[in-house]
């Protein structure tokens, strides 16, 4: 079976179950847990940092980040197409009681300070919710990078607006390796950020939220009410220290698997209308020129038959995905298969 739903269905690598299996542990909660304190200590100097947390989730760290940002009823400003918004089941309601105040952004893609601005209230009165947060994506969840430079006006902009910037950076190393830059650089540019461990990277649990050392702090009582102080979690955070080390460097090679995907779709435009057809990072977005659902259910069912499994689309959206366990041989055989799926959607 060749997976393309998601990067997040990965198996640990020999590797990782060895490290698991031979953690050294303690009581996290305690702050007992060695592995655990090293995963944090490496992900706050990747990030360049003061400190690191570890989470179950990137939605959890996502959601702490808010908690830990925002009094009950403060205001946030982001893209109406965020993970928090769109696929986090409106946690920040549950959690936080924090105010997701949405703009769509003008690129279409990513948020820049001219969509964020006008949402702001600058001024001080009886009917507004306080302004308490600014939250960017990078990778963002449409499979596109936004660049330092645009964060880095966001950044400045916000700060002299008096707000912290927040950065769901689950694939932040592919918006990295994309850019070409180290992950500091993009991680200078919000006050605290979220990265995952397995996505590309591998690992079967875990993110980090990183931050200066007092939101950490914070971070870390909040964590405790939401109930995610972890015992013996260096069992985990020892697969996260390989996937750091062993997945994180590779991860170029998932992006170059999705440009080979995408040019191999394209070469069915009559089909196949490739949303990106150069990925930046390793997503593949595509419609079917000749749309509907019993047409989206025949693609894949096609696909399902040639032992390929894919999400259902989104909006009339597929997305692939690439991954480390996705091998040169299986990415071969899709692209065997395509002239006969796209000629049975003709
Ligand atoms: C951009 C983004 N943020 C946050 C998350 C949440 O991560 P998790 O699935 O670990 O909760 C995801 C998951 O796919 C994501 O794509």
């Amino acid at each position: 079976m060749t997976d393309l739903r998601s990067d997040t269905i990965t198996q640990p690598s020999a590797a990782m179950r060895k490290a698991m299996a031979e953690a050294e542990t303690g009581d996290d909660v305690l702050r007992e847990d060695p592995t655990v304190r090293k995963l944090e200590e490496q992900a706050a100097a990747l990030t360049g940092k003061e400190a690191a947390l570890f989470t179950p989730s990137g939605t959890f760290a996502n959601q702490l980040a808010l908690f830990t940002w925002c009094p009950k009823g403060g205001e946030v400003y982001l893209s109406e197409y965020s993970h928090i918004v769109q696929h986090e089941t409106g946690a920040s309601a549950h959690i936080s009681g924090a105010f997701l105040r949405c703009f769509v952004p003008s690129n279409g893609h990513w948020a820049e300070w001219d969509d964020i601005a006008p949402r702001i209230r600058t001024v001080k009165d009886v009917h507004f919710p306080r302004p308490a947060l600014i939250c960017l994506e990078n990778a963002l969840s449409d499979g596109t990078v936004q660049p330092i430079a645009s964060l880095a006006s966001i950044k400045v902009k916000a700060e002299k607006a008096g707000l912290p910037v927040h950065l769901d950076g689950a694939r932040m190393f592919n918006a990295a390796c994309y850019l070409k830059t180290e992950a500091a650089a993009m991680a200078q540019q919000a006050d605290s950020l979220m990265f995952c461990l397995s996505k590309g990277l591998g690992a079967p649990v875990g993110s980090l939220l990183c931050g200066t050392r007092d939101f950490i702090g914070e971070a870390r009582y909040k964590r405790k009410i939401m109930g995610g102080g972890m015992r013996q979690a260096g069992i985990l955070a020892a697969a996260g220290l390989i996937a750091l080390r062993e997945e994180l460097p590779r991860l170029g090679e998932d992006h170059q698997k999705a440009r080979e995907l995408a040019a191999a779709f394209e070469g069915f435009d009559a089909v196949f209308d490739v949303i990106n057809p150069v990925p930046d990072i390793n997503m593949v977005f595509l419609r079917l020129r000749r749309g509907g659902k019993k047409r989206e259910q025949l693609f894949l069912k096609l696909l399902a038959d040639a032992d390929v499994r894919a999400y259902p689309p989104e909006g009339g959206v597929f997305r692939f995905v690439t991954h480390r366990d996705l091998s040169k041989a299986q990415l071969i055989g899709v692209l065997k298969i395509l002239p006969r799926i796209a000629e049975a959607l003709k």
